[in-house]
Formats: C-alpha cells, structure tokens, sequence
C-alpha cells in the first residue's frame, strides 16, 4: 500500500518536473532569465537595444534605448567633400568637360604628388608612367592601356574622375585619397609626364608689388608736400 502510493507519488512528480521545464521556455526557445535586471542593464546602453533583441518588452518604455544611432540619411563625415559626379560614362564626360583642377600650381603640390604616387600608383603606372610598374613587369597585372606622356589627351576632370571612381581594371582610389590628394596627383601627372606645367599662379605676388607701388607713391607725394609747405 505504501509502495504504491509513493510510486503514483513518483510519477506525479515526474510529470510535474516535465511540465515545470517545458513551461518555463521562453519564446524563441531561450533559456528562462534569472533576475533579468542583471543582462538587462537599466541604464542606457551604446550598441544594444535589450528590448529589441529578446522581443520581450514591447513597452515603448523599454525598447528603442540605444544610444548609438544610425545617422540620418545624407549625413557626411565632417571634412568630407562630396563629389557630385556620378559613376556613369555621362559622368565621366561631364566631370571631363566641367572640373577643373580648384589647387593652384606649384612645386610643393607637385612633390606632394610624387610621393603619392610612389605610395599608390607606381606599381601599375611605373616610374616614367609608362605603364612599367613592378606588378605589370611580373607579369601579375596586364599592359595598362593609358600611357601618361605628352600628347596624351586626357582632360584634369577626366583623370580625377578614373582616381575617384576607377576605370577598366584600375580600382576606386576615393577611400584611399581625399580630394586634395587626387588634385595633387592630377598636378604631378600633367607635369611629370605629360609636360603640361600650367602658370604658376602670379596673382598673389602682383598684388603684393602693386600695393607696395602705391605706398611709394603715395610716401613721395608727402614728401614733395611738405617740401612745397617748407618753401
Ligand atoms: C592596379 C593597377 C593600377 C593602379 C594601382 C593605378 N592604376 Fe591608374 N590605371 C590602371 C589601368 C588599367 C588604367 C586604364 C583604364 C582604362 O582606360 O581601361 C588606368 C588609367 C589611369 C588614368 C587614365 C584615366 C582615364 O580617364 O582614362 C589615370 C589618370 C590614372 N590611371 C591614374 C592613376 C593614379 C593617380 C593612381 C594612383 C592613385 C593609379 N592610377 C593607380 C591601373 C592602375
């Protein structure tokens, strides 16, 4: 009689625990949370959004408490500079014909150049830009078809538009280089290679001896001045 009734006692026990375990699956079949204040930080958090990821609180007050947000739509990193040509053959004829080079000329622009292509580009352009650089000789790159020389007719807005965006086989160099640094390359190529050195831009320095002029000038007439009032 004992027996029996500790047996039923047994089995019922068993069904209980059955039922205890499976009942205490959450949805989604996750583990239950012991003390869930203990994962689920009441403060703030930067990446995680507790609410959301289990879907358990669909109170407003519990989800949505990220504070790293998604930027809104056509936001740009401060200090970038959008290029507003799109990657199409009427982009690159329209960026051809209408950009012009905004750096002015000179000879620091043009080492600043040099280096960059000896970081960048001389693999595959090659030293006299001939298209002999190291990867190409060794046969791991095929011929370059562009040969930077003086005939060559490839307008400023071409070349910048072929470094931001890449042509053929060469890649997009825009992740690489700001917009300053493709300008300087478009100076160094033009230059170096193609002979086209434009006017080193004068306008500064006249203006500086015009004013100078007009000091002198104007210094003489005080002095012929009070040279007349002397007299
Ligand atoms: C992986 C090899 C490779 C690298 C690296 C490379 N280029 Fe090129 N480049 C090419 C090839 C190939 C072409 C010919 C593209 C075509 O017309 O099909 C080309 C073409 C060009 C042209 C001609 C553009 C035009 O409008 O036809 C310019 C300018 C140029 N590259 C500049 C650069 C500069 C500057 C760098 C360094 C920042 C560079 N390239 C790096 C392979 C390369």
């Amino acid at each position: 009689m004992k027996r029996k009734y500790l047996n039923r006692l047994s089995k019922l026990a068993i069904v209980a625990a059955v039922i205890s375990i499976t009942s205490c699956q959450e949805e989604g079949g996750l583990a239950p949370e012991y003390m869930p204040d203990m994962y689920r930080s009441p403060a703030v958090e930067p990446y995680v959004d507790y609410g959301e990821l289990r879907g358990n609180y669909s109170d407003a007050k519990y989800t949505d408490k990220m504070t790293a947000r998604q930027s809104v739509e056509g936001t740009i990193p401060r200090g970038f500079q959008p290029y507003g040509y799109e990657n199409t053959p009427e982009g690159y004829q329209l960026a051809g014909q209408n950009l012009k080079n905004p750096m002015a000329y000179s000879e620091d622009v043009v080492k600043d150049g040099e280096e960059l292509y000896g970081m960048m580009c001389v693999h595959c352009h090659g030293k006299t830009g001939q298209g002999d650089g190291t990867l190409v000789e060794r046969g791991k790159f095929p011929p370059i078809p562009t040969k930077f020389a003086p005939g060559l007719v490839k307008t400023e807005g071409e070349m910048f538009h072929t470094i931001t965006y890449g042509k053929g086989l060469m890649g997009s160099h825009a992740s690489q280089l700001n917009q300053e640094e493709r300008w300087k390359l478009v100076h160094f190529i033009r230059a170096k290679f193609m002979e086209e050195v434009p006017a080193i831009d004068t306008t500064a320095a006249v203006a500086v001896v015009e004013e100078v002029v007009a000091e002198v000038v104007e210094a003489t007439e005080e002095v012929k001045e009070t040279e007349a009032h002397g007299h």
